[in-house]
């Protein structure tokens, strides 16, 4: 008797040129996941690319800006063209923290951080779940901060508030999508900036610690949970 294989998982990550998005495929495609990964910076996904291949795994690249509806619509158009099916996984990652006091913000400032941060991850979310639908669910995973969600952050009210942000997304996205078998969860690191003795751990964090987890949330063991923001961060979002 021959068994085919099952088809492998197929998954979209975004902001992978490097840090925890690049961690992030290279957790995912070590487990057998393949990966489009998505970012503005072509170089650094060819360097993650090149990572991911030469560890064995399989992995395409594709410029995708997520703060642009455009781009994001046309990425996930062409990758249902190449794929002829949708995805099963989305990892909502690209950001990054903008810096400006109360005193010194724009209103410029503020809409590109939010809309960077989080209506992003509404845009990529709306851009994939149709094909998720149709193959009968999937798993989406949005990347928080402690910054907003456990704690606050002098200097970086749009981006707190942003994260804050993605915290509701993820819990009404979750309630929307649970009767389509599609779960939605966030995680929120930190610990990776900071010294070895701000960690209740007694180390810095790594952004493989945080692709490995996200590798985790992906996998059958995680079937059950929807709606959670979890914090991986050494310890540091519950230390007095
Ligand atoms: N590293 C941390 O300590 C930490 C802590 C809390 C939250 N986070 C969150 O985790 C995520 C990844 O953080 P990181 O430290 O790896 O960030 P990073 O700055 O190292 O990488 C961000 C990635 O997003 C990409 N990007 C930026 N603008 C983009 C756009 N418009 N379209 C597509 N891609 C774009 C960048 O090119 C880069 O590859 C972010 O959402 C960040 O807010 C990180």
């Amino acid at each position: 008797m021959t068994c085919a294989s099952p088809p492998p998982t197929l998954a979209l990550v975004t902001g992978a040129s490097r840090g925890i998005g690049a961690a992030t495929a290279r957790a995912l495609c070590a487990a057998g996941t393949h990966v489009l990964a998505t970012d503005i910076d072509l170089q650094g996904l060819e360097e993650t690319a090149a990572a991911v291949r030469a560890a064995g795994g399989t992995i395409d690249t594709c410029r995708m800006d997520v703060c642009d509806t455009g781009s994001v619509d046309q990425s996930v158009s062409a990758a249902a063209r190449t794929y002829g099916r949708g995805f099963d996984v989305l990892v909502n990652n690209a950001g990054y923290a903008t810096v400006a006091t109360l005193d010194e913000i724009t209103d410029e400032h503020w809409a590109h951080t939010v809309n960077l941060n989080l209506m992003s991850m509404m845009r990529v979310a709306r851009a994939v779940v149709p094909g998720m639908r149709e193959r009968g669910g999937g798993h989406i995973i949005c990347l928080g901060s402690i910054a907003g969600y456990t704690s606050g952050w002098p200097g970086r009210l749009a981006y707190s508030s942003a994260k804050a942000g993605v915290a509701g997304f993820v819990k009404s996205l979750a309630m929307e999508l649970a009767p389509q078998a599609i779960r939605v969860n966030g995680v929120a690191p930190a610990g990776l900036h900071a010294s070895a003795d701000q960690v209740p751990l007694g180390r810095v964090g790594t952004p493989d610690d945080i692709g490995a987890f996200i590798g985790l949330l992906t996998s059958p063991h995680a079937a059950f949970m929807t709606g959670q923001m979890i914090s991986v961060d050494g310890g540091m979002s519950v230390a007095l």
